[in-house]
């Protein structure tokens, strides 16, 4: 058998026979959308982040479009993001009517405020910091730039679930944070899902509302809304996996440090930064490296052979993907988002990586570039 790249099949394991009694309670209910789960998870889930709401909807895309659809961002506006996201990001946008409006990343693959600045125009409604790969930006500065520029932030969180600064958690600096529940995320459903978090209880009852065809109540419907609620059987699966969120990632963070031990001497490789264990600004959704000497794509198909899975995030920038050429960019445009794309590798990572499977993969990576040497 071979290194999983995620283990959502092991983190199901775990909760089944706890998720399978809430299913068949929901199935003696007959309540299929909304309910009591829905609103159980929503609490805990707002309690574990520290913020006083918490709105399920269908996904993280969604939710990310809903924050701005709350905010009343649309035709005319623009929202500024990062080149080196998912796809997702700037597709909410866009679908907001607003234009995106993408920037640069530093040597962590993270957005700088000092290039948020740089491409603030007169236009600009919003900001979307996103936490890539776990890791949540230092956002002190950018909240009290918000502030002062009436600038509104909100927080692309779908990968940085249970991770937090300062003690304050990734989606509570913003006036709205957003979540992906895609089930090999660091709290993943058993389906698609997501969340809005905010400590705005106007912005959250207008969520509530447009996520549930403009309405709380049915046929009242107080705005054009649409539809993405997430469901109670995926609540409950949150809310059981809940109960493991902090020492899943804790065990992430435990990896993360034998990858640095073990492949610490691979010259060719740029690993991520040293983070403690009890650091929790880093929740190691993915392990990301650098592949030196144009080799990321060899290197891949190598691993691949000996039951090494890995994956690219992302293999091209988004202002490089057709979809959104209309956007004007071009090759050149942000040259560091650029280089990485074609040298980021993700190496396995998830609650249930062994230190001997680090070991392996290590090794496996050192026969690869020593067979290199000698050829
Ligand atoms: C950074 C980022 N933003 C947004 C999303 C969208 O989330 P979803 O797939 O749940 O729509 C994802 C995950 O897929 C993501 O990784």
């Amino acid at each position: 058998m071979g290194i999983l790249f995620s283990a959502p099949q092991v983190e199901y394991d775990i909760i089944r026979e706890e998720w399978l009694e809430t299913v068949a309670q929901i199935g003696r209910q007959g309540v299929f959308v909304g309910g009591t789960w829905v609103s159980k998870f929503e609490s805990a889930f707002a309690s574990r982040l520290g913020v006083s709401e918490a709105i399920g909807v269908g996904n993280g895309t969604d939710a990310l479009f809903l924050a701005l659809k709350a905010l009343g961002i649309g035709p005319g506006d623009e929202v500024i993001t990062a080149a080196n996201t998912f796809v997702a990001t700037v597709s909410a946008i866009h679908h907001t009517g607003a234009a995106p409006v993408l920037v640069d990343c530093n040597d962590e693959y993270l957005m700088e405020l000092d290039a948020v600045r740089a491409a603030v125009t007169s236009r600009t409604k919003a900001v979307i910091p996103v936490h890539l790969y776990g890791q949540v930006i230092d956002l002190d500065d950018w909240k009290a730039w918000s502030e002062a520029t009436g600038i509104a932030m909100i927080e692309d969180c779908a990968q940085a679930a249970g991770a937090s600064r300062s003690g304050q958690a990734a989606g509570s600096w913003g006036v709205m944070g957003c979540f992906s529940f895609y089930p090999d995320k660091n709290l993943g459903a058993l389906g698609d899902g997501g969340a809005i978090v905010s400590n705005s209880p106007e912005l959250a009852a207008r969520l509530k509302k447009l996520r549930n065809h403009g309405g709380e109540l049915r046929y009242q419907h107080d705005l054009p809304g649409f539809n993405s609620r997430l469901d109670p059987l995926q609540a409950s699966a949150l809310h059981c996996k809940l109960a493991y969120l902090d020492e899943w990632n804790a065990h992430r963070r435990q990896a993360a440090g034998w990858y640095r031990s073990h492949l610490a001497d691979i010259a060719e490789l740029t690993l991520p930064g040293h983070v403690e264990p009890d650091d929790t600004s880093h929740v190691f959704h993915l392990y990301v490296v650098r592949v030196g000497g144009g080799r990321r794509e060899e290197l891949k198909k190598h691993l691949q052979k000996k039951g090494i899975l890995t994956a690219v995030q992302y293999p091209v920038p988004v202002h490089l993907l057709p979809a959104y050429a209309h956007l004007g960019y071009g090759l050149g445009s942000f040259p560091q988002a650029e280089r990485y794309a074609g040298e980021i590798l993700s190496l396995p990572m998830h609650a249930a990586l062994q230190e001997q499977d680090v070991v392996s993969i290590g090794s496996e990576i050192k026969s690869f570039f020593a067979a290199a040497k000698v050829t």
